[in-house]
């Protein structure tokens, strides 16, 4: 008898539909898996075979014939399981296939038959309503994931029995539906506060503002000023994320594995914050089985990389397609995939090898050949890409011990939400979501100078040296601090403001 189940893969984060067939023939007893199965999928047979032999049902002693279509995909994970458990029990005569055959169905299997939670189950989701199907079996620990998505009913199941009392309509399971606000995913302010950080009050400044934009900034300054201390900070003051940023972000997650089953979908922006060490697959994602990395982990949020020049030279050089492109493209045999990499990202630095090349009391110890050579270091193309420079000096031993507390990170984060809805009007029909993503069409649009900007910009041409590319930079820049100003019009201070984190350009890599 030839039964048929159907499942879905991820491509990147893109999702496809797969059909499991399985024939129970005549012939020795043997069962064969066709339609490129890499090994998991290969050590799928003994695996299924134990969880039906304990589920007190019979594997047939038959022989089954097993293909995964397309044949011309390459099939990875363990996800496919449950859907091939249930076709062996169908072709079978185990159980009828009418309920199965408006199923996808999803779910690796213990030995003992428990249904362990699989990857990707997010774009699987969203994407099965194209294919006609409107009903997933998905792991109970996948629920979260699966009952986010509107117009699906999700069904989740612990145990290979479960899932065939409820084929077979001997148990109804209900579906579960769980709407964004149901996702209480940890939205607690986090405990580091900027009210910690004694004085610093420009680079706080600096600091909410690129958080209001989604600007990519640098720290640079001394050891022990503070700089990893303010970066670990940005996570209690960037925006809340929208119900599509965090689907985005959440299918990510999903391919990779990194979703907490008790968490539900990712509602708080990531904050990654990769050791130095790290290598370019890691950063930008690859690997036989191409996976995302931090660079597409931290999509929709900041990906942190402290003591920049510490990093390998080919890391940050892959670094430059994302931050362009916003996504990462790894070209494997057959086709390329892409993974979603819109991140904000902070980056800290010495100014020098020593350290204190800008200090008011250390010396300097360093040459101007050794100084040179540390900041070629981040190349040229890298450093153009960030919109905000901020020196970050030693702060003198009477404000460390300033009793007063400064600003909490909850003031600052009101107003960095209030100023990233005013981008989220006013971008929202070039379906952008902050002003850091402005090509130079928006910028001509929604960043008009009064005579009197012009005259400014002009001079920081002239005097300043700042390019073409940072010109669009401080436009940008300028209509973020607009937007916390609650200004609509561009004003010559707002505009003085931007100009103002880029003078480390000028100073520093000349
Ligand atoms: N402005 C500040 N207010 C309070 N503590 C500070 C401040 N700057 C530095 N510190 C203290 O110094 C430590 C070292 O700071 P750190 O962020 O590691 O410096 P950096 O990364 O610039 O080398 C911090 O953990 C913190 O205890
Ligand atoms: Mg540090
Ligand atoms: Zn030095």
């Amino acid at each position: 008898m030839l039964a048929k189940v159907f499942s879905g893969g991820v491509l990147g984060v893109e999702p496809y539909p797969v059909e499991i067939e399985v024939d129970c023939g005549r012939g020795l007893p043997a069962v064969i898996v066709v339609g490129l199965p890499d090994e998991a999928v290969k050590e799928s047979r003994d695996r299924v075979k134990s969880a039906v032999q304990n589920s007190e049902l019979s594997f047939p002693a038959r022989r089954m014939t097993i293909n995964l279509a397309p044949a011309d995909i390459k099939k990875e994970g363990v996800s496919y399981d449950l859907p091939i458990a249930l076709g062996i029990l169908a072709a079978s005569g185990q159980l009828s296939g009418d309920l199965l055959s408006e199923c996808i169905c999803m779910g690796e299997l213990a030995l003992d038959g428990t249904v362990r939670p699989v990857k990707g189950v997010l774009p699987v989701a969203l994407g099965m309503l194209k294919w006609g199907k409107n009903k997933l079996i998905v792991p109970v620990e996948n629920i979260a994931e699966a009952g986010i998505v509107e117009g699906i009913e999700a069904y989740p199941v612990s145990s290979l029995s479960e899932a065939v009392r409820f084929v077979r309509r001997e148990a109804e399971i209900a579906p579960v539906r769980l709407p964004f606000r149901a996702h209480r995913q940890d939205l607690r302010m986090p405990e580091d506060d900027f009210a910690d950080v004694k004085g610093q009050q420009h680079v706080k400044r600096a600091l909410e503002v690129a958080a209001a934009g989604g600007h990519n900034a640098l720290l640079i300054g001394p050891p022990g000023s503070g700089k990893t201390m303010l970066a670990r900070r940005i996570p209690s003051i960037i925006p809340d994320m929208t119900l599509a940023e965090s689907l985005e972000t959440t299918m990510v997650h999903s391919v990779a594995g990194l979703l907490r089953s008790d968490k539900g979908i990712v509602r708080v922006r990531p904050f990654r914050a990769p050791h130095h060490s790290i290598s370019s697959a890691g950063l930008v994602g690859g690997g036989a089985y191409p996976m995302p990395g931090e660079a597409s982990m931290s999509h929709n949020g900041v990906l942190f990389l402290d003591e920049l020049p510490e990093f390998h030279r080919d890391v940050l050089e892959a670094l430059r397609q994302p931050l362009e492109d916003k996504e990462v493209s790894i070209a494997r045999a057959r086709r390329t995939l892409t993974f979603p990499s819109n991140f904000m990202l902070v980056c800290s630095m010495n100014p020098c090898p020593c350290g204190y090349a800008a200090d008011a009391k250390q010396r300097c110890r360093c040459t101007p050949a050794q100084i040179k050579r540390y900041v070629s270091k981040i190349s040229g193309p890298l450093l153009d890409r960030i919109d905000i420079h901020v020196e970050v000096p030693s702060v003198p031993y009477r404000e460390l011990t300033r009793g007063d507390p400064g600003e909490n990170s909850r003031q600052i984060r009101e107003r960095v939400n209030a100023a990233r809805a005013r981008q989220q009007d006013r971008l929202c029909n070039e379906q952008m979501p902050c002003n850091a993503l402005m090509r130079s069409k928006q910028i001509k649009k929604h960043c008009v100078l009064a005579a009197e900007g012009h005259a400014l910009l002009k001079e920081a041409h002239e005097r300043l040296g700042v390019s073409a590319r940072g010109h669009d930079k401080i436009l940008k820049v300028a209509r973020t601090i607009a937007d916390l100003d609650g200004q609509e019009a561009i004003l010559t201070h707002h505009l003085a403001e931007a100009i103002q984190y880029r003078t480390l350009d000028r100073q520093m890599w000349r």
